[in-house]
């Protein structure tokens, strides 16, 4: 009996001593606060799932320093990418990072960032194809993703029935290069990638439209947009964003 009480009482002494002697450290990364991205990783440079399961990309690598700065740990929700803009407005995710083009009717749901690249809408058409220019387009079937500016632009110019959307680009591809559509128009840095990935196809030199990329965040979330704006300058500024985009897109 003697000895159990013992035993116990060197327990509370032990389990006593570990609770003061807690690392500071472990209690901050408990209070942590979490940024959560989202974003639809079937976007490459700008998002995708590497190798080995993890996300990576410029915006992958831009919202992990932003996090960093803003001493908060980063979370990162794939999902569709037109589901982004009412994750934003509902909650469920405090920042959209998605190759995400500023428009004004996108202005209207959300707030954007300052702008953090330059976007081009492009025309991937098969390598033997008689499209040769956008003015070529007309009665042709296109292939967009889904609530894309892409798709929005196509869709006003060449009606919604020569617009075929898929949920992302790769699935667009393999519509081109099953003859489902005649030509995919989606951003140009993406375009790259997939015509690197695959035989056959051609991106025209003649490009459909300018834009801009940036963050896209809730309305009534001023602050965040303030501190991301200001990370943002500061990774500009020390060349952190240049480096993460040499990284991932070879200047030509
Ligand atoms: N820039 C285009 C847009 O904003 C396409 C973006 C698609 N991004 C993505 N991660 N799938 O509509």
């Amino acid at each position: 009996m003697k000895k159990l009480l013992a035993v116990l009482m060197a327990l509370t002494l032990v389990l006593a001593f570990a609770a003061c002697t807690k690392q500071p450290a472990d209690t901050v990364d408990e209070t942590q606060k979490t940024l959560i991205m989202g974003t639809n990783a079937a976007f490459p440079p700008y998002e995708f799932v590497a190798d080995d399961g993890s996300f990576a990309g410029i915006d992958v690598e831009i919202a992990q320093a932003v996090a960093e700065k803003l001493g908060m740990k980063l979370e990162i929700k794939d999902m569709e990418f037109n589901s982004l803009i009412s994750a934003v407005q509902g909650g469920s995710i405090d920042i959209a990072l998605a190759g995400m083009t500023v428009t004004d009717e996108r202005k209207e749901s959300v707030n954007f960032s300052d702008t953090y690249a330059k976007g081009v809408q492009v025309v991937i058409v098969k390598e033997d194809s008689a499209i040769a220019t956008v003015d070529d387009l007309d009665g042709k079937t296109i292939g967009v993703q889904a609530g894309t500016t892409g798709d929005i632009y196509c869709t006003d110019d060449y009606g919604q029935e020569n617009v075929k959307q898929f949920n992302n680009g790769a699935l667009a591809i393999q519509a081109l290069l099953n003859g489902q559509v005649d030509c995919v128009v989606i951003d140009n840095e993406p375009a790259k990638a997939f015509v690197a990935a695959n035989e056959g196809l051609k991106i025209l030199d003649t490009s459909y439209a300018d834009e801009d990329y940036a963050a896209a965040i809730a309305k009534e979330n001023t602050e965040l947009l303030d501190n991301f704006n200001k990370a943002l300058a500061e990774l500009k500024a020390d060349g952190t964003i240049d480096k993460i985009v040499e990284k991932y897109i070879n200047a030509d």
